[in-house]
């Protein structure tokens, strides 16, 4: 269905100075202008503490889309845009009463780009500043730090707003690839015939970056890979791979069978969890130094940058199935993948040929780079002898549909505008991904060391012995 310009209204990014508003929220702004999808009225006011005037704005902006935007702006395209922003300078004291002048319309999208500890207070100026009616606000992750926070803060937000005025942010659920999955499942036939315990022998989820913590040391010292990625990404990924059918792609249909796989996943279990580390090593052919000696983290750091986990989730479809979860910074090379195995055949008719070296079967979903869905079986060489080797097929977005699929923010700021709340996480969704990983946060136990431009430390691996985890390039497969 073709996406349309959603109702009138203002839009305000509140922290519109900050890296995410340059890097992802202007320019998906800019891309949604420029293709017709922002609201015909309203404008767009950028607001932030930092003395800025309207000029310097308007500069900041100008220069975010320039260097970040994944179409080439254009002159005339670039001067609409530019004409709809408004700065607020916001004066701490006046708490957000400022930003009332700068509004043109009864309804509002409002965005927190500001960091985690700004989104209480404001939530509650901006119910002070008799701000709430009208507004719809987009939240950025992290929502909270564990369990007990995650629940404050849902509190404070419905002390001023109510839950379908709210919209949580995991950008992941705005990656075309992670959309096609339920496609995939629910769009054919085929594959939801075996997609249950009886076909599938264990699942593995893999978000890996080749990039350390990059400039975000003292961020990401107080919050670590199980915090920044399992609890938000991965689960979110896990749920669309678990769940049953919803009764209709209406967002509250997806969002009650996303909470039932959430629910039916066990709490993680301290032992089955491996906490690493990245040490100085190679990535990309350069070398580079080890997350104790990155700026701003301490030289004794406990805070883990990667985490592999084994997992198990109680239904009636998964009961016995393994699920293993895996993320990591500075790892081999930057890919998210599911990667579902299939039980081995029940009789091994090609017996004492090659065929007991290889595989089984297993389909791998590439989220991303390289986006696309392969699947790997054995076929027979030819030639008189009977002698097999894995093979697969593969569906590759990129030569299938010949176009770049618009960025995750764009979609979801869209959908925001519009009201859509299908890809927007639920207060309980948020609760319960932290209640499933609360026992390690309270129980983490040693973090281990693994090299840099490798997969993993070793203790991860024998989650899943005897058998590896499937690493990019293996099994013949992309
Ligand atoms: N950057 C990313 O790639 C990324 C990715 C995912 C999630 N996030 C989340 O997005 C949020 C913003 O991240 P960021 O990297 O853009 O942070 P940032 O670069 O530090 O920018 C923060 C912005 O918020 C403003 N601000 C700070 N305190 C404020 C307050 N009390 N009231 C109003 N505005 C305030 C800052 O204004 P001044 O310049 O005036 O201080 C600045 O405009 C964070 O919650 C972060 O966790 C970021």
């Amino acid at each position: 269905m073709a996406l349309s310009p959603p109702p009138d209204q203002d839009i305000v990014v509140v922290g519109a100075t900050g890296d995410l508003s340059a890097r992802k929220l202007l320019p998906a702004l800019y891309n949604l202008s420029h293709e017709g999808l922002l609201p015909g009225h309203g404008r767009i006011v950028g607001a932030a503490p930092v003395d800025l005037e309207q000029a310097g704005f308007t500069e900041f902006a100008r220069h975010a889309v320039e260097s970040f935007s994944r179409n080439r702006p254009t002159r005339s395209a670039m001067a609409v845009f530019l004409r709809r922003l408004q700065f607020v300078r916001l004066d701490p004291a006046a708490k957000l009463t400022d930003l009332r002048t700068a509004l043109t319309r009864e309804r509002r999208l409002l965005y927190l780009a500001v960091p985690p500890s700004a989104f209480a207070p404001l939530i509650t100026d901006l119910g002070a500043a008799g701000l709430a009616e009208g507004t719809s606000l987009i939240i950025e992750k992290p929502f909270g730090h564990d369990l007990s926070s995650a629940r404050k803060l849902n509190d404070t937000i419905h002390s001023v707003l109510p839950e379908q005025c709210v919209f949580r942010i995991d950008h992941y659920l705005g990656k075309e690839t992670v959309q096609n999955l339920l496609v995939f499942r629910f769009g054919n036939s085929i594959f939801e015939r075996v997609w249950d315990r009886d076909a599938i022998s264990r699942v593995e989820i893999t978000v890996a970056e080749s990039l350390g913590v990059e400039q975000r040391g003292e961020f990401y010292e107080q919050t670590g890979a199980i915090r920044d990625i399992v609890q938000n990404h991965l689960f979110q990924v896990l749920a669309i791979t678990a769940m049953e059918p919803p009764v209709s792609f209406d967002a509250e249909a997806l969002r009650n069978e996303k909470i039932k796989v959430l629910q039916a996943l066990q709490p993680l279990d301290p032992g089955h969890v491996v906490r690493g580390q990245y040490t100085a090593g190679t990535v990309d052919g350069k070398r580079v130094r080890g997350y104790r000696h990155e700026p701003g983290v301490a030289p004794r750091s406990e805070t883990e940058t990667f985490a592999a986990m084994r997992m198990s989730i109680d239904s009636w479809r998964w009961s016995g199935v393994p699920f293993f979860l895996r993320t990591g910074k500075r790892m081999a090379m930057r890919d998210t993948r599911i990667v579902i195995t299939f039980r081995d055949v029940p009789l091994h008719l090609f017996a004492g040929t090659d065929v007991d070296d290889v595989d089984c079967n297993r389909m791998i979903i590439r989220i991303q780079p390289d986006e696309g869905i392969s699947v790997s079986f054995v076929a027979k060489v030819p030639g008189a002898e009977v002698r097999v080797q894995p093979v697969s097929m593969n569906f590759a977005y990129g030569a299938s549909f010949k176009t770049s699929p618009p960025e995750a923010y764009e979609r979801l700021r869209h959908d925001a505008l519009d009201g859509d709340h299908t890809l927007f996480i639920r207060e309980d969704e948020v609760e319960r991904g932290w209640a499933v990983v609360q026992p390690v946060l309270d129980h983490p136990g040693a973090v281990v060391q693994y090299r840099a431009g490798s997969w993993g430390p070793d203790e991860a691996d024998a989650l899943l012995a005897p058998l590896p985890w499937h690493d990019p390039g293996e099994g013949g497969s992309p």
